[in-house]
């Protein structure tokens, strides 16, 4: 176990703090340092890839992949892209956007070093549609960058080239997805490719590209200025770090924090959250965004973290938490849910477009209570088969709050039918 008594934050220490449209606030708080650093001190870019994997940073988009693994397996090209993934898409999250229009050039930082260590000389940030001020902040910090010498040819004196290309989101959760997201940049629709091959053998135009998470990113400054035993010093032994967490629902204090990885959930409705709304009984929370599954008060000393959570099917995802007390209704919930992925459904694969809408269609008649038990068994199993046939992470995932929920608070849905045929 790291040091779980640190809880200074990391990526957001500066975000709200410097004015984002100032280049020289950003370099008085120490950005560029760590690219001048490799510079400095002639590291190569296996030397920028060792400190990484030593990290123990796994990407925050969701999965927890190894990011300094990823680097490692990008192959080698006359051309190589690095993709800064700030679609955030996920209902209930939005802790990219915190450093996007908090602490632009943190992340500028953080995609030229992989791009250093990847061998990459062109980057583009995809940013959700919606955040219009993520755009516009993060547009003018790249002006700024690239008028200071910071982007461009030469960086900092070495023979490092680098730019930064900022794009506009589509518009749909499942651009999210790495290589949908790569499809949109490249002008099409943004349906996702089956996988093998991944983005690190052949992404955008073909070429190989890494795409990472903006919270990823930013950890990576940090990461070299202060060493991959420090960055250890923070989380747990597998999931070093901290983690933006988004806390929302029936807490008092709403919100984003940043808090080690490891923090349990109870420490965190407790100590970050203000306790459970209205001084309530916990009944549950959903955690991991709308793809992620209901977890009841059992589990409240449960880690937060990539494998923890696993272990009682449940995901981390991108962080989002949303607290229910004992007034929510998780049939209610439940039918929310599978309304906004039979919109997201991008429709490429039967599986997903065909079992999105039975889903839905089955929650529906449940919530009004005219469905019966078989109904509840066989959302179960269309959720099953889904995961097993979907082509993409969309719709293998919706077993995770259909199964969490159907088992975990079964009663609560056989109370809703009882309740509607007496
Ligand atoms: C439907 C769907 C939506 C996703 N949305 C996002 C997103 O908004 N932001 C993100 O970073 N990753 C998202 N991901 C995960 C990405 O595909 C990818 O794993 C991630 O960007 C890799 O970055 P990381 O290694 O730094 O986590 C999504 C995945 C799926 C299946
Ligand atoms: S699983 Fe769903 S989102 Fe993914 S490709 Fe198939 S239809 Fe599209």
């Amino acid at each position: 176990m790291g040091n779980r008594e640190k809880p200074d934050r990391i990526v957001l220490q500066h975000s709200h703090v410097i004015d984002p449209y100032s280049l020289e606030e950003a370099i008085g708080v120490g950005a560029y340092s760590a690219m001048a650093k490799i510079v400095e001190e002639g590291m190569s870019p296996e030397d920028v890839i060792e400190i990484v994997k030593a990290s123990g940073l796994r990407g925050r988009g969701g999965a927890g992949f190894p990011t300094g693994l990823k680097w490692s397996f990008t192959a080698k090209d006359d051309q190589v892209y690095v993709i800064c993934n700030a679609d955030e898409g996920e209902p209930g999250t939005f802790k990219d956007r915190l450093i996007l229009e908090g602490d632009p050039h943190r992340l500028i930082e953080g995609m030229m070093i992989a791009a250093y260590a990847v061998g990459a000389t062109v980057g583009f940030v995809y940013v959700r549609g919606e955040y219009a001020l993520s755009i516009e902040r993060m547009t003018a910090a790249v002006e700024s960058a690239r008028k200071a010498g910071l982007l461009g040819k030469g960086i900092l004196g070495s023979n490092f080239s680098f730019d930064i290309e900022v794009k506009r989101g589509a518009g749909a959760y499942v651009c999210g997805e790495e290589t949908s997201l790569i499809e949109s940049i490249e002008g099409k629709r943004g349906y996702p490719r089956l996988k093998p091959p991944y983005p690190g053998a052949m992404g955008l135009w073909d070429k190989p590209t890494v795409v990472n998470n903006v919270e990823t990113l930013a950890n990576v400054p940090p990461i070299i200025n202060e060493g991959a035993d420090w960055f250890r010093g923070y989380g747990t032994e597998t999931c070093p770090g901290t983690k933006v967490f988004t806390l929302l629902g029936h807490v008092e204090k709403p919100g984003l924090t940043e808090a080690p990885m490891g923090t349990t959930l109870q420490e965190l409705i407790d100590r970050y959250g203000g306790g459970v709304k209205g001084g309530k009984a916990f009944k549950a929370a959903l955690v991991g965004g709308a793809a992620g599954a209901f977890i009841c008060g059992d589990y409240l000393n449960t880690p937060l973290d990539f494998d923890s959570l696993q272990e009682f099917s449940a995901v981390l995802g991108s962080g989002a938490i949303l607290v229910l007390n004992e007034d929510a209704s998780i049939v209610d919930l439940l039918d929310g849910i599978l309304s906004f992925f039979k919109h997201e459904s991008c429709g490429q694969c039967v599986p997903c477009r065909a079992g999105n809408t039975a889903l839905r269609a089955l929650s529906k008649k449940v919530r009004a209570g005219e469905g019966t038990l078989a109904d509840l068994d066989k959302m179960i199993e269309i959720a099953e088969t889904m995961q097993a046939m979907s082509y993409c992470p969309l719709g293998q995932s919706l077993i995770l709050p259909v199964g969490s929920a159907l088992t975990r608070f079964r009663a609560e849905f056989e109370a809703r039918l009882r309740t509607s045929a007496s």
